[in-house]
């Protein structure tokens, strides 16, 4: 028996064409550890199925899940359409579409065969791999400290050897705690898998408009001349949410705002808007460019870090309980919500640019955004009040990453009129405006690029490394001294020594709570 369908069937010819015109994927079976899991019902198996709704998956795909839950085939099919059915109702889900395409949704199920089993023990896995012929991915959709050990026994049960097709493993985050800990996880994959092998999932990078950034960035010979020193100011890196901790204390208490988000997520920002111009979209020569700025990064000193603790308060018009009140935490917690950083870059790009970065939880507003603050211009020719090149507003380009898409350019118009009056106006441009955007989970990129073998949006061992070095000190020093944590009520926009961080530079973050079609004035 084989989980491949026999694709020679006349389904073959009766599938859907890519009407983007992109390649279907190479016929493999996606083996998903953690089938009745979280991650695999709110975010896989939508993404899945948008692949399949789009034609990119080939009539040999199949999927083969692996849980520890009681289960057969009927079961997990079940369970995995009563939460597609979900999605037509719940707007705020992070898949909601009014309707669920029965075609799409049906090739799916055909393809789906459940396994229960212990992904810990090599005999248990070398059962069901006997059945596993041909190219494969293994989907780690399973708690962090179960990475290592997955891929021991992947080893040990003989599946990931090349010989009949390729194989691949697909890591989710956290990767680590820290430095020594991510160092000690790649170590032990590596291991057991080559490095190309090896797919480290940051969802973020499957952002439509995280990846816009590269289109902005290469696309373009707009921006690039004024992309340095010269021209820029310094950049700030925001993503804070205004959700809390909900039930996932048992997860956040040893984690934090910082582990959570920056090392990752906001590194990932970083990545695509510092990075030098790769010469090539591929893999290695993304991934390069992307470690050379990482290892530009001087170490974070201390000081140059602010944590905070979410209190009681209320955001976006709803009561909220402290984070020390939250489930699963405990009611002493030093565990910061909010982290800011300055980090500095040593190249000859970026050299004396400051980044800040700030991510935290149940603050005023929802926001994801790179918000680059330009110089002022030399001279203001205009100078009426005496004041200078001061009374000019800098220009500022701000990548809305969430929940807003798109790109705003902040800059100086004359005001109508007989005097020369100069006010600040903004440019924009929304994805939504401009393309009919198919709704989407973010892991449709991922899992179909995996598929393909380009691992572009997937983060190198290297990278990993390099981005907790960075943060290495500050984790420390944290640890150390537990007066570093201040406090924010919920619905503010955090610490105040993250204001008087950017304060003591002269500089202000750039405001949360604005609505989206405001002028800055
Ligand atoms: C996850 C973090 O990786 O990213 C969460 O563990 C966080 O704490 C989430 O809320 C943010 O992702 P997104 O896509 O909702 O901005």
């Amino acid at each position: 028996m084989s989980y491949f369908r026999d694709v020679s069937s006349p389904a073959r010819a009766r599938h859907p064409i890519s009407a983007s015109g992109a390649a279907v994927a190479p016929a493999c079976t996606l083996v998903i550890f953690g089938a009745f899991g979280d991650l695999t019902k709110r975010l896989l198996m939508p993404a899945l199925y948008n692949l399949a709704g789009q034609g990119l998956l080939d009539e040999g795909f199949a999927i083969v899940g692996i849980d520890r839950v009681d289960g057969d085939d009927d079961a997990w099919r079940k369970s995995l359409t009563d939460m597609m059915q979900t999605f037509t109702t719940d707007k705020n889900a992070e898949f909601y579409t009014p309707e669920i395409d029965q075609k799409a949704w049906g090739w799916l199920l055909e393809r789906m065969t459940y396994r229960k089993g212990d992904f810990t023990s090599a005999d248990e896995l070398r059962t069901i791999g006997k059945d596993l012929d041909g190219a494969a991915v293994f989907y780690l959709a399973v708690p962090s400290r179960f990475f290592a050990v997955a891929v021991k026994t992947l080893g040990e049960a003989g599946l990931v050897a090349e010989d009949r097709g390729f194989r691949r493993v697909v890591i989710e985050k956290p990767f680590g705690l820290d430095l020594e800990s991510a160092k000690a996880l790649n170590a032990d994959v590596l291991s057991v898998v080559d490095e190309s092998q090896v797919y480290r999932i940051d969802h973020f990078l499957g952002k439509e408009t995280v990846q816009n950034i590269l289109a902005m960035r290469f696309g373009n010979i707009l921006f690039e001349p004024l992309w340095h020193r010269d021209y820029i100011d310094h950049i700030q890196i925001t993503a804070a949410e205004t959700i809390g901790v909900e039930s996932r204390g048992a997860f956040y208490e040893p984690t934090g705002a910082l582990r959570d988000m920056i090392p990752n997520h906001l590194f990932q920002l970083f990545g695509m808007v510092a990075m030098e111009p790769p010469n090539s979209f591929s893999a290695e020569t993304v991934r390069t460019a992307k470690e050379q700025l990482f290892e530009a990064v001087r170490p974070i000193p201390p000081e140059d870090a602010v944590r905070g603790q979410y209190t009681a308060g209320t955001v976006e018009g709803r009561d909220v309980i402290a984070y020390r009140a939250s489930k699963g935490v405990d009611p002493d917690s030093h565990t910061e919500t909010y982290a800011a950083l300055k980090l500095h870059v040593d190249n000859w790009r970026w050299s004396g640019v400051p980044f800040y970065l700030r991510t935290g939880k149940s603050l005023q507003a929802r926001r994801t955004e790179v918000v680059v603050h330009f110089k002022k211009p030399p001279l203001d020719m205009f100078d009426r009040s005496g004041a200078g090149v001061d009374a000019l507003a800098s220009n500022r380009l701000i990548l809305n990453i969430q929940p807003e898409e798109g790109l705003t350019v902040e800059m100086t118009a004359k005001h109508p009129g007989p005097v020369m009056n100069l006010v600040p106006v903004s440019v924009k441009f929304r994805y939504g405006d401009a393309f009919k955007v198919q709704p989407n989970v973010g892991y449709e990129t991922l899992i179909y690029d995996c598929l393909c073998g380009d691992a572009t949006l997937f983060q190198r061992a290297d990278n990993i490394d390099s981005a907790w070095r960075a943060v290495d000190g500050v984790l420390r020093a944290w640890r150390e001294d537990p007066s570093t944590l201040e406090f924010y009520a919920s619905g503010e926009t955090g610490p105040a020594g993250a204001e008087e961080m950017m304060r003591r530079d002269g500089r202000a973050w750039y405001p949360l709570d604005r609505p989206d079609t405001q002028e800055p004035g």
